[in-house]
């Protein structure tokens, strides 16, 4: 893992440069048309054929375009029908900032399934004191408090914590609908648009999931991302086998 320092510095040297960069993708090379897939923060090996890749990290991410998501996202309004990241959130300062970036770059009727790491089961195994369930990544430790921490701030690289609750406030107020906590969290509503990401996904617990999944709609028909004229409500449907 790379140091934190080398991380902050690599990002205020490097942010302008993807800034720029993705102001001239999103001018001269978005696509305007057509069916878009954007897999947002694939890192390594998480790289999707046939879907815009796009990550910050030049040395470790395998990506289509270099950018930071600290910054509006360098696609069109309403250009995208699929929106996809998966333990990515939680590293952005401003997540509600970024749903209503990615609702504003979603054609109405499009989908965006998120993932991170889940606040609901690590609250639930932490009471439960299940040391098994957590992992000792990034750092060794023994204490259930230890690999709490460990699980919810990742040496600091989490921002914030993920519970389903949290994003279904975040994702309603913009205007997203149709909310759906994805359970187990390998199912999606949405089959067709997701197929491929799934196949990338595990999941060691699927009675008590390691990664929180969620999948909102764009409603048709909405203009902006600010949620006033919101007329769709989330039905907090979930998912079963
Ligand atoms: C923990 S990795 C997850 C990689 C992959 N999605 C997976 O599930 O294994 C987080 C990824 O998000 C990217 N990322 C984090 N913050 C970012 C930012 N501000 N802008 C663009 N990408 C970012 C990192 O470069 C990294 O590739």
């Amino acid at each position: 893992m790379m140091s934190r320092a080398a991380k902050a510095a690599y990002y205020v040297a490097a942010s302008p440069l993807m800034r720029l960069n993705g102001m001239i993708y999103r001018s001269f090379r978005a696509p305007r048309s057509g069916p878009v897939k954007v897999h947002l923060g694939p890192g390594q090996r998480h790289y999707i054929d046939q879907w815009v890749n796009v990550d910050a990290n030049m040395f470790t991410a395998r990506c289509d375009v270099w950018t930071d998501l600290r910054y509006p996202l360098p696609f069109r309004n309403a250009t995208i029908d699929a929106a996809y990241s998966h333990h990515v959130i939680e590293h952005l300062p401003d997540i509600a900032g970024h749903f209503r970036d990615v609702f504003r770059c979603l054609k109405p009727g499009g989908v965006y399934r998120v993932a991170g790491p889940n606040g609901d089961s690590a609250i639930a195994k932490f009471v439960e004191r299940d040391l098994d369930w957590f992992s000792d990544f990034p750092d060794r430790r023994h204490s259930i408090g230890g690999r709490f921490e460990n699980f919810v701030f990742c040496r600091q690289e989490h921002l914030t914590i993920l519970t389903y609750s949290f994003l279904e406030e975040l994702m309603t107020q913009i205007g997203f609908e149709r909310l759906c906590l994805c359970q187990p969290a390998i199912e999606t509503n949405h089959p067709l648009l997701f197929r491929e990401c799934l196949m990338q996904e595990d999941e060691s617990d699927p009675a008590v999931p390691h990664t929180l999944v969620v999948e909102a709609v764009r409603p048709r028909g909405r203009i902006d991302g600010n949620g006033s004229a919101h007329h769709g409500r989330a039905d907090g449907r979930v998912l079963t086998p």
